[in-house]
């Protein structure tokens, strides 16, 4: 991450002093994102040159942001007509997680009937220890019974010290797309938040996790 960039270089957002106070540097430009995120579209329209319809599936809330620009990026590039359907995912409440966890429940809110046998693109803001997408993927196919499921994350967090269990569980999780690698921190905006906070940045940041620690 370029060290002189930070939160006060007249980025436009909400709240001002929040940011000021609580993000420390930013690490992903809203051109840098929205490029990448453009270069996704094509990849995905390519890749589905043949199918009519292509069901976009997004972990609320963090991936409605990432989803909405998606279809848009591959309706752009001419790829097939788009399904926006959700599911509504909590992990970690609205806590920044505990490090060294061995599990986590996911509950999992309504999966959309309109998914059966249908060819599934699920979309995810992050990729952390994986609970989230092993647990959603797996929903879609059995219960939502879709006849695939392939994977979208626009974060792949890179993590310094997983648990052995989460080693093991990242490694079942091969993402098809995926926008960047980031490091072990956490970072909002772009639809990602911290304690709900930043959603609305265009631009993703490297929050200060002290203001949110045990929150
Ligand atoms: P996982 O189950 O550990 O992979 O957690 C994934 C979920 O945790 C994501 O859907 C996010 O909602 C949340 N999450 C993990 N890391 C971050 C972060 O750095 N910023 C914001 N949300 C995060
Ligand atoms: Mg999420």
């Amino acid at each position: 991450m370029p060290p002189d960039r930070t939160a006060g270089d007249g980025l436009s957002s909400t709240g001002p002093n929040l940011v000021e106070e609580r993000v420390a540097s930013v690490l992903l430009s809203e051109d840098e994102v929205q490029a990448r995120v453009r270069e996704l579209g094509q990849a995905i329209s390519r890749d589905f040159a043949d199918s009519d319809t292509l069901f976009l599936v997004g972990v609320l809330k963090g991936a409605f942001v990432f989803m909405s620009d998606l279809g848009r990026e591959i309706s752009r590039a001419g790829g097939p007509a788009v399904r926006y359907e959700f599911v509504r995912a909590s992990t970690y409440g609205s806590d920044v997680k505990a490090s060294g966890e061995v599990t986590r429940n996911v509950a999992l809110d309504g999966i959309p009937e309109q998914i059966e046998g249908q060819d599934v693109l699920l979309v995810e803001d992050i990729l952390d220890q994986g609970f989230t997408l092993a647990h959603i993927r797996k929903a879609l196919l059995n219960e939502g019974k879709a006849r695939s499921v392939k994977l979208c994350v626009l974060l792949n967090k890179v993590l310094n010290a997983p648990t052995p269990q989460v080693a093991r569980q990242r490694a079942c999780l091969q993402l098809d797309y995926q926008g960047f690698t980031v490091g072990d921190r956490w970072v909002a905006g772009y639809g990602l938040d911290a304690a709900e906070d930043f959603r609305e940045l265009p631009y993703i940041a490297v929050v200060r996790e002290e203001y949110y620690v045990g929150t």
